[in-house]
């Protein structure tokens, strides 16, 4: 185990046991409609290449990139997009390709964006839930796992860009955020302000 890792919170082995399942639950829903998996730039990344190769159906794969700023307690409700999608989607059944969703706020701001494109479906599969209050309301479809409501790290999950090649996912240390004068300058920040 990495030593800035608490505890290991979902094993690999566990991780992609459920990722098969999502994969059959997809798989059954999308028969005979295209399908447009989308994935959300950069956490999602380990989870749509996993998912993707559990979903027994023909499919296209794109990605968007979102930036959310402001603090951990505010929500500045501020996103942007950082990269677009290459094509439209009216003709195309979209699936949201989410690593976790927290305050729901970057979810929902997706969804406000894509609904106004006209998709001929739009749903959402996330890896974990972080079983907090949101800020936004967010219907999702498919969850893998309900997590209590700590900063985890790994399978595509970073705090300031690290640890996202960890296989499994781990509650980060506290100590790793909090003692910031052991830490280069680009660690200086919590973990909310990381998306
Ligand atoms: P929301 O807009 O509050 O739902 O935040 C979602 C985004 O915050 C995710 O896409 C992640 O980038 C980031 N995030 C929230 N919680 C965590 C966590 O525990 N670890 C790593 N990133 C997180
Ligand atoms: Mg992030």
């Amino acid at each position: 185990m990495h030593e800035d890792i608490e505890e290991i919170l979902l094993p690999s082995e566990i991780i992609l046991a459920k990722v098969k399942e999502l994969g059959k639950l997809i798989t059954a829903h999308y028969r005979d409609k295209n399908l447009l998996l989308l994935g959300t730039l950069k956490g999602a990344v380990p989870f749509i290449a996993d998912l993707a190769r559990a979903i027994d159906l023909p499919l296209e794969i794109d990605y968007m990139a979102i930036s959310s700023y402001g603090n951990s307690t505010e929500s500045s409700g501020v996103v942007r997009i950082l990269k677009d999608l290459e094509g439209p989607v009216q003709q195309k059944n979209v699936l949201i390709v989410e690593d976790i969703v927290d305050s729901g706020q970057t979810l929902h701001y997706l969804m406000d964006v894509l609904r106004q494109r006209r998709p001929m479906s739009l749903r959402v599969c996330t890896l974990l839930d972080k079983g907090r209050e949101r800020v936004k309301p967010v219907e999702l479809d498919y969850t893998g796992f309900q997590i209590p409501d700590r900063f985890v790290v790994g399978y595509g999950l970073d705090y300031a860009q690290r640890y996202r090649n960890l296989p499994y996912i781990g509650i980060l240390k506290p100590s790793v955020y909090e003692d910031q004068t052991a830490r280069p300058e680009t660690l200086h920040k919590s973990p909310a302000e990381d998306r």
